[in-house]
């Protein structure tokens, strides 16, 4: 954070008591929300002190609680020496500054909070100017509709240019410096993509990790690459993309990408900042979407990862999910879960422990190694179909003629496509006619001649 828009914003320093507001629920599981919003608490550095929660039928205009629950609250902050009052809900600028003057404390949103959270964890040059972008986006929006006390703060700096209001040079500055990151962002975002052509070209396939924030990415990140990232209970350990190699079982390897966690209502002025991270999702050949299946709102946070997926426009991409920590409960095995075609869908493993990662490895394997296996097929002669077909699917490297008049065809093709190929070549024609069988028994349709693969 530069000083002078550090000055915009007053961050909870650590050991601040704070009273938390939770008004209705937002998904089907209050406590688990609650029990969220409390970690998001703590992961801000200030000390839950009081929780008090509200049935907020009607959003009040004026302090998103009735009146009544306002004054109530008004006698926790005096009683409990309260400093800052925290709500688990997107408050407006009006709401935020009405509350403050009567609670006489500090006033953070759910907004507020997450993007205090992810100003504390950027470490990279980039992830810092994102977070300062998406802070200032923030601000820019309570700026615009008049702030006051801001403008208090700001008096004496000095940088009043003539005949503006402290609204307006404050304005004028945080559109000035939205502006510079712009350009440096832009700058590094060039960088990156310098970066990754190579990788691109190559042709090393991208898997990135997604998941809701404390799913165990960045665990099982470690498990699968052995390398040595920050896993914490915490959230939001990780907020820059980190990228490792990681081996498959026939001696490939693919690059893996453990990138930020993603919670519920993720203002959006951080998803379009983060938007350059994400990027990285963006372009991965799969995604594995790790899911903590120990709670019983996995699924639910699963649904709220992919809302942001496709806000970014990564929701088409192909993606296996990881049902994480089967240690903490009893039932599923570890292992892999497959659809009624026989493609992975799931995979239930311990990040922790171990347990079915090496499941997950295979599955990788399958899917990205069968695709790089070379071989001969021995095609006789009368193969013309398959032949033409491996032709149009690109996958003939090179062919040398048989005595017979057949072919040794060089394919480079994954496993599956050659199964099908071949049950379409072995078995007969797929829309063969009925009453087909017994005319080739007579002698008139010749069987089609087997392929040979070495
Ligand atoms: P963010 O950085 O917030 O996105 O979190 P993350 O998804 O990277 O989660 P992380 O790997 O930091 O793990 C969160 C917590 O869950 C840590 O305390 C881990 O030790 C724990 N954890 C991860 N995997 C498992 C598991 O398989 N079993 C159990 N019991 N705990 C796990």
């Amino acid at each position: 954070m530069k000083s002078g828009i550090a000055d915009l914003f007053e961050r909870p320093s650590s050991g601040t008591r704070a009273l938390l507001v939770h008004a209705g629920a937002r998904g089907e599981d209050p406590e688990r929300e609650v029990e969220e919003f409390v970690e998001l608490v703590r992961a801000t550095g200030a000390e839950p002190a009081e929780l008090v929660t509200a049935a907020v039928r009607r959003r009040d205009p004026r302090y998103f609680v009735g009146a009544g629950k306002a004054e109530e609250l008004r006698g926790h902050v005096e009683a409990g020496a309260i400093e800052l009052a925290i709500f688990n809900h997107r408050l407006t600028p009006a709401q935020e500054r009405n509350l403050e003057a009567l609670l006489k404390c500090r006033v953070l949103d759910r907004i507020g909070l997450i993007l205090d959270i992810f100003a504390q964890r950027a470490t990279s040059f980039e992830g810092r100017l994102q977070v300062e972008l998406a802070q200032l986006r923030h601000l820019s929006t309570r700026l615009v509709r008049g702030w006051t006390h801001l403008e208090r703060q700001r008096g004496g700096i000095g940088l009043r240019g003539p005949g503006e209001t402290q609204l307006e040079t404050d304005r004028r500055l945080v559109g000035k410096r939205i502006e510079r990151i712009g350009r440096q962002l832009d700058a590094v975002q060039r960088r990156r993509e310098v970066n990754r052509r190579p990788r691109r070209r190559s042709g090393v396939p991208v898997v990135s990790l997604v998941g809701y924030t404390n799913a165990g990415k960045s665990t099982l990140f470690n498990r699968l690459t052995g390398a040595g990232v920050h896993a914490a209970d915490q959230l939001f350990a990780t907020l820059d993309p980190t990228l490792r190699r990681m081996p498959l079982p026939a001696g490939s390897h693919l690059v893996l990408v453990d990138t930020v966690g993603f919670v519920g209502d993720l203002p959006h002025e951080l998803v379009a900042a983060f938007r350059a991270t994400l990027e990285e999702t963006r372009q991965a050949d799969l995604l594995l979407h790790v899911i903590d299946a120990s709670g019983p709102d996995g699924l639910e946070r699963a649904a709220r990862v992919n809302e942001v997926l496709s806000g970014i426009d990564a929701g088409d991409l192909p993606q296996v999910e990881v049902m994480n920590k089967v240690d903490r409960r009893a039932g599923p095995t570890p292992g892999i879960e497959r659809d009624d075609a026989g493609v992975v869908r799931r995979v239930w493993v311990s990040a922790r422990t171990g347990a079915g990662i090496e499941a997950l490895a295979a599955a990788l394997g399958e899917r990205f190694e069968a695709a790089a296996r070379s071989r001969e097929l021995h095609l006789p002669p009368g193969s013309g179909r398959l032949r033409a077909r491996l032709y149009s699917l690109g996958a003939v490297l090179g062919e040398r003629p048989r005595d017979d008049g057949g072919s040794v065809v060089e394919v480079r093709i994954a496993d599956r496509d050659l199964v099908r190929l071949e049950a379409e070549a072995n078995a007969g024609r797929p829309c063969e006619e009925a009453g087909a069988a017994g005319r080739r028994r007579r002698g008139r349709i010749p069987r089609r001649p087997r392929v040979r693969v070495s």
